[in-house]
């Protein structure tokens, strides 16, 4: 790649200009828009696994619809997400059989269990929220097919926030052992929820090329501070506490202060070591196990098709 070719480049990408599947691109930003697309793709996918777990335990029939809308929405933005990645020549049984091995990343939060009704709340309220704070930015993405498909994905992460947002206020303005479950909960999502945004910028080995391309359109603190600054007052308005002693509103910044991360258990769960990393490379393998007819009669029709055309 010359240096001619690569300045040409960036000055399409900083002119706003968006660069779509033929144009020609550097093999660095093909690679990292493969990766994270990628993995975002996957984070969806294994994303259904701790919510489809409630949706026979729904406890009304209103909220096992929601439920059941919200994880099949989630299905639908893996699968247009893995098609944005083949746009960059990569096939979807490669990236499925990443996801399979284990050699894949895939967000560290769905390696934590949903263990009661009230997480299915938090879940949609903290992780959905957090996903959109990420997700809007990338709605600017340089790569025209991922920032498209953000936009669609956005509007149904806002669903999917407030339907949780509704599950916690519904049980904050229940009985007190609702409001207790809901404010345990809290305590359990907040700081896995606050992880999704990645590792400190200091430790963010790909920020700064993402940002120069305009991948990314914002460091990883930044959008997590954005979150906690929208989060508190959500939080304050349920009537619920986030975990965390040292949260406290900075007045000179315009932005709260908060505790470390503790990033031993990040990269614990990133490297595979999480509650239910191996639960969900598992769940996976067996939903692929069990697929595998769909797959071969869609491909024997499709050749039955083309043998009747051809004849
Ligand atoms: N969980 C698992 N892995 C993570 C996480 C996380 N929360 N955060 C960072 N990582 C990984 C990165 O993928 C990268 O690994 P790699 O080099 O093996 O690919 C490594 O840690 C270093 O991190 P960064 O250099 O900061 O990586 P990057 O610039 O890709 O930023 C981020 C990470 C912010 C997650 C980015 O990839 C992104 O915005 N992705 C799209 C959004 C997304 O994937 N959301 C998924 C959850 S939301 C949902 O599914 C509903």
């Amino acid at each position: 790649e010359t240096e001619e070719f690569l300045e040409a480049f960036q000055k399409r990408v900083d002119a706003e200009q968006k660069i779509e599947p033929n144009d020609p691109m550097p093999e660095g930003y093909r690679r990292t828009l493969v990766r994270q697309i990628s993995q975002h793709a996957h984070s969806e996918i294994v994303g259904m696994l701790p919510e489809g777990n409630w949706i026979t335990r729904a406890p009304t029939l209103r909220r096992k619809a929601a439920l059941l809308a919200k994880v099949q929405d989630e299905g639908g933005h893996g699968l247009y997400l893995y098609s944005a990645a083949e746009t960059l020549g990569v096939s979807r049984e490669e990236l499925t059989d990443q996801l399979l091995t284990g050699a894949a990343k895939y967000s560290s939060i769905f390696n934590y269990p949903a263990l009661t009704w009230a997480d299915i709340g938090a879940i949609g309220w903290l992780v959905d929220g957090a996903a959109i704070m990420n997700q809007i930015a990338l709605c600017r993405c340089s790569y025209g097919p991922y920032s498209r498909a953000m936009i669609r994905i956005c509007k149904e992460e806002s669903f999917h926030q407030r339907q949780g947002y509704e599950i916690l206020l519904t049980l904050c303005r229940g009985t007190d052992a609702q409001k207790k479950m809901a404010q345990e909960a809290v305590n359990r999502i907040w700081w896995p929820a606050l992880m999704m945004f990645g590792p400190h910028d200091s430790a963010s080995t790909h920020s700064d090329q993402s940002m120069h391309w305009k991948i990314k359109r914002f460091s990883n603190d930044n959008l997590r501070d954005k979150f906690v600054n929208a989060t508190v007052p959500q939080a304050e308005y349920l009537g619920l506490t986030v975990p965390d002693p040292n949260l406290k509103w900075n007045e000179e910044k315009q932005g709260y202060d908060y505790s470390d991360i503790d990033w031993d258990e990040f990269w614990r769960v990133v490297k595979g070591d999480g509650i239910c990393n191996r639960d969900r490379i598992k769940a996976r393998q067996k939903a692929h196990r069990e697929g595998a007819w769909v797959r071969e009669a869609a491909l024997a029709f499709a050749e039955k098709r083309a043998g009747a055309a051809d004849a």
